[in-house]
């Protein structure tokens, strides 16, 4: 069934469409389409979408459809819940059961609960799921398949359309640490994350050069250190700065108006404290956290800061509890990124308070290589050191688990031993990720040479803005990205891989036009390793239907790479 699906979806592809017509060869391609070109339903203005208006989601997404479809083609629907003869339907149903016999269907998969099915045939347009959030996917994948004109109609080719994500995890990761930005465009960057199916918006909101987040407990955590005094400039480090303060932060309110705003959008957002590297800011304003005790300016040029939190100090872990128990409070989340990446450890291996904790633990420096070791000021191997990371992260871990959440960290918390339950966001290689998942711990792969989206998409680097200069990760190179690896994990070890992530750092992207620039398209690309099946990944193919994607991108005003390599 599925193969006659992409057989058809294969002809619609070289047939010439009409510029009226819909086209449901979208981006994430949908898990099977099966449409007959020879019948249409034919869309006009005045008709109904039918809903059920006792529930206020499904409510605002049949709101959501006609602003969709108005703001696509010009035509206007109606919002017509009571009218049972509406063409437009939005349905929830229930699952099946098995059996005949069986009580109760089975639990569904978060990927079951994310599907849908969107039918056209004489009867209308009819849009059905278990859950809410299918039918926000169906309607994007409605709204995407329309023509981007106006028009007084528009002619649907009959289909049957049958959807699910491969991956539950869909995250994009933008860094406000680097540079700040402001909550209207998060807004904006979360509708482009909506648009390509993504659902987890990672927020990383603490960076050696600015903390972004308010603690109440803490007010100058924010006050001063969201401000550092210059910005160093031009490629690379060669210290030649600006001389120009910059700052900005986030209220606990306005970080709850994005929660709202994305929870609308069937996007959760992952709020991340990086910890105890990347933390210069903190210890701008609370020098006794260092382990050399300070000043510590809030660090106005990129890297990896050798000044870390004290692993030694008591006021470390009060400090980094009330950190995450306002976050908590502000982000429902059931994960929390709690960073761990780039943590030097040359302070901890000099400081008095750090070696007696060490001590007191009687945690020994051992000769083991970790798979994923490797990358930029972290030091390698279960070392004494590493073992006191892992400490504090098992503190942590214990302490979000009363708050009802589980931990994220990057790779590195391999090193030092991975807590009870720590999801690890394998970001240096895939080895990383490898590694967890054959401890049996969940996963999430954003590997840097396939997702991190700061580095050229070109290869001629002259023609586009300037980034993070090291190597290119082009369109092609993601859509290439294999997350689940058969030759290495068992099958119960590859359903530990929970999904993708693609990661906007922020050290040369100082504007929102960059910002996008560096996202569009390549978030399509990504989206459809997120998305779909690898049998369905098919670089040409994206690439004939980027172009109608393309159409939304100009149609909402984003900024994006024209080029695609
Ligand atoms: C990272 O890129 N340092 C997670
Ligand atoms: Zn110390």
């Amino acid at each position: 069934m599925k193969r006659i699906g992409f057989l058809i979806l294969a002809c619609i592809a070289v047939l010439p469409v009409s510029a009226q017509r819909a086209n449901y060869n979208i981006i994430p391609l949908p898990k099977e389409v099966k449409a007959d070109t020879t019948q249409l339903f034919t869309l006009t203005g005045g008709m109904g979408i039918v809903y059920d208006n006792n529930n206020a989601e499904v409510t605002r997404i049949a709101q959501f459809m006609q602003q969709w479809v108005k703001e696509t083609t010009g035509i206007s629907l109606l919002l017509t819940p009571a009218d049972k003869n509406a063409p437009i339907k939005l349905s929830i149903i229930a699952p099946a059961k098995k059996s005949k016999k069986a009580k109760q269907a089975a639990p569904l998969t978060d990927q079951q609960k994310e599907g849908y099915t969107l039918e056209v045939n004489k009867g209308g347009i009819q849009l059905s799921a278990y859950e809410p959030v299918g039918l926000f996917h169906a309607a994007q994948t409605l709204r995407k398949s329309l023509p981007v004109k106006q028009l007084t109609t528009v002619e649907l080719p009959y289909v049957q359309i049958t959807d699910q994500p491969r991956f539950s995890y869909r995250g994009v990761l933008l860094d406000c640490g680097r540079h700040f930005f402001t909550v209207e465009f998060i807004k904006q960057f979360l509708d482009a994350m909506a648009l390509h199916g993504c659902n987890q918006f990672h927020w990383h909101l603490t960076e050696d050069q600015g903390w972004r987040f308010e603690v109440k407990a803490f007010p100058d955590l924010a006050l001063k250190g969201s401000v550092r005094e210059k910005t160093v400039i031009g490629p690379g480090n060669m210290r030649i700065y600006d001389n120009i303060p910059y700052g900005g932060y986030y209220t606990q309110d306005e970080c709850r108006e994005v929660v709202r705003y994305a929870a609308e959008r069937y996007i959760n957002v992952v709020p991340e404290i990086d910890m105890p590297g990347h933390m210069q800011s903190a210890l701008h304003v609370f020098p006794n956290l260092g382990c050399t005790g300070g000043p510590y300016p809030v660090a106005p040029h990129w890297g990896v800061m050798r000044e870390v939190l004290c692993g030694g100090n008591p006021e470390t872990l009060y400090f980094l509890k009330t950190v995450f128990g306002e976050l908590c409070d502000v982000f429902p989340s059931p994960f929390i990124h709690i960073g761990g990446d780039e943590c030097p450890k040359e302070r901890w291996q000099k400081c008095a308070k750090c070696q007696a904790k060490i001590k007191e633990l009687g945690l020994a420096s051992e000769n083991i290589k970790v798979d994923g070791d490797g990358g930029r000021g972290s030091q390698d191997g279960r070392s004494a050191e590493n073992k006191l990371q892992t400490y504090i992260n098992h503190e942590i871990e214990q302490f979000l688990a009363s708050r009802g959440r589980s931990l994220i960290g990057w790779d590195e918390i391999l090193a030092g031993g991975l807590t009870e339950n720590a999801i690890v966001m394998s970001w240096r290689g895939t080895k990383g990720g490898i590694a967890a998942a054959k401890q049996k711990h969940r996963v999430i792969m954003s590997p840097n040479v396939f997702a991190y989206i700061d580095h050229p998409q070109l290869k001629d680097y002259s023609k586009q803005p300037q980034t993070t200069d090291s190597y290119q990760v082009s369109c092609s190179k993601i859509h290439s990205f294999e997350p689940v690896i058969p030759e290495e994990l068992t099958e119960e070890e590859q359903n530990c891989i929970l999904g993708v992530q693609a990661n906007l750092w922020t050290e040369h992207i100082a504007y929102p036009e960059h910002a996008f620039y560096q996202l569009l398209p390549r978030l399509a690309s990504m989206s459809e390793v997120q998305w779909c099946s690898t049998n369905q990944k098919d670089f040409e193919s994206f690439k004939a239907r980027l172009p109608q994607l393309e159409k939304f991108y100009d149609k909402l005003g984003y900024i994006y790479c024209h080029q695609v390599e």
